[in-house]
């Protein structure tokens, strides 16, 4: 064996022995193939601090450990809202819808000036439209957390960077800048496709996002319609998807945590939930599944449960009719329904620095068609067929639950 020096440095000190050389080289060689891939790899993101104004925002992984989460109660606030959202949209200078499926853009409100009954019916508007987005808001991370409450109680992300100020453990943390360049052998576009926090016993309702520093271009959002996709399906296909529960599980993320030396605050927990969950407020139904975190439908052969998944994923990625896609600029903020979008960010922007604030309220329990059904009273229903019935156009013999004559007539 070749001698070998033993005056290098190690990361601690000097090297003195030639085991220890040995297995600073293999780690070394790890680190040099080290992937990163942005949904299982949190960023610290400790450089270039001195002259950069929200370094009090650039995560933290404070080792901490909670205790697991219970349920608890919720009432959605778009339940007191008035359904014509009159105090909210006379607010607005403009109330601009993205596309037929998802999207509304308001302008000229000032996050910061909302009234309770504008907040109400604010939480209406993002279950109608799925996303709102609004720019040039000034709102700090505080008032962004209290609007937040307002929605429901906040939830602690057991695995995502929390900011360095301390008592903000409510935030999520977004970043990434040189330090960290995506690499595409780590993980599929698909993948990257999620609702937020999905495996938790009430996952999250109206959700907000503020971009602090973004670059000019690239960093896009794009967000897709689980209830456009839920109407997209023949009603044979809704029927079924509407009997069926899927498991979603925490498991992968936290163990990207802890391969990177990170902290889990939260043992990873696992939750089954219906694969198709209706809105409490709208009554819409809308398909709950997500690449990020759904791993399998219950009680089906696995390659059943494959290819459905595997089909309604691609749905979500795919199928452009559902998307709408935001363009950040610093001070923009967006609110969503995790209920009944997915959403990805695009990781096309490396080298540049891109910093968002997330504010995350519990939802309720999702609930299936079957006991939404049960417990209202009330029949639930397809967001489209409604949409169709209130402008008054004829609603598609196929989308009318008739099924053509089944069997063989030959
Ligand atoms: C998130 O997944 O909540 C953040 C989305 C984004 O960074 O655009």
């Amino acid at each position: 064996m070749a001698p070998v020096a033993i005056s290098e440095e190690s990361g601690n000190g000097t090297i003195s022995s030639v085991a220890e050389l040995k297995k600073v080289q293999a780690n070394q060689r790890i680190e040099e193939t080290r992937v990163i891939n942005p949904f299982y790899s949190p960023s610290a993101g400790n450089e270039n601090d001195d002259d950069y104004s929200y370094a009090k925002y650039k995560p933290r992984f404070p080792v901490v450990n909670w205790e697991p989460l219970t349920e608890i109660e919720v009432t959605d606030r778009g339940h007191f809202a008035d359904s014509s959202k009159t105090a909210l949209f006379s607010a607005a200078q403009k109330v601009k819808h993205l596309t037929p499926a998802i999207g509304t853009e308001l302008v000229g409100i000032d996050l910061r000036q909302l009234t309770d009954q504008q907040k109400d019916e604010l939480a209406l508007l993002v279950a109608e439209r799925g996303v709102v987005f609004f720019r040039d808001q000034e709102l700090s991370i505080h008032e962004q957390l209290d609007i937040a409450r307002h929605f429901g109680p906040l939830h602690k992300h057991a695995t995502t960077p929390v900011p360095r100020e301390p008592g903000l453990e409510e935030v999520h943390v977004v970043y990434n800048d040189a330090s960290r360049r995506p690499d595409a052998s780590a993980f599929s576009k698909i993948e990257l496709w999620h609702s937020d926090v999905t495996y938790e016993i009430q996952p999250p309702s109206t959700t907000s996002l503020k971009v602090i520093t973004c670059p000019e271009y690239g960093g896009d959002t794009l967000w897709s319609s689980g209830y456009a996709l839920y109407s997209s399906l023949s009603p044979g296909m809704q029927v079924y998807l509407e009997g069926l529960t899927a498991l979603h599980s925490a498991v992968a993320q936290a163990d990207g945590s802890r391969a990177a030396g990170l902290h889990v605050r939260r043992e990873p927990i696992e939750s089954i939930h219906p694969v198709v969950r209706v809105h409490p407020v709208t009554g819409w139904k809308s398909v709950y599944v997500n690449p990020g975190f759904t791993r399998r439908i219950l009680g089906v052969p696995k390659a059943e449960s494959d290819t459905i998944l595997n089909f309604l994923f691609h749905q979500i990625a795919e199928n452009v009719d559902f998307h709408v896609r935001f363009h950040w600029e610093p001070n923009s903020v967006a609110f969503w329904d995790n209920r009944i979008v997915t959403h990805t960010a695009t990781f096309d922007f490396w080298p540049q620095t891109r910093h968002a604030l997330r504010a995350t309220p519990h939802g309720e329990k999702p609930e299936s068609v079957e006991d939404y059904e049960s417990r209202t009273g009330k029949a639930a229903k397809d967001r489209q067929i409604e949409i169709w019935k209130e402008q008054g156009v004829e609603i598609p013999q196929s989308k009318k639950g008739l099924s053509r004559a089944r069997g063989c007539n030959d």
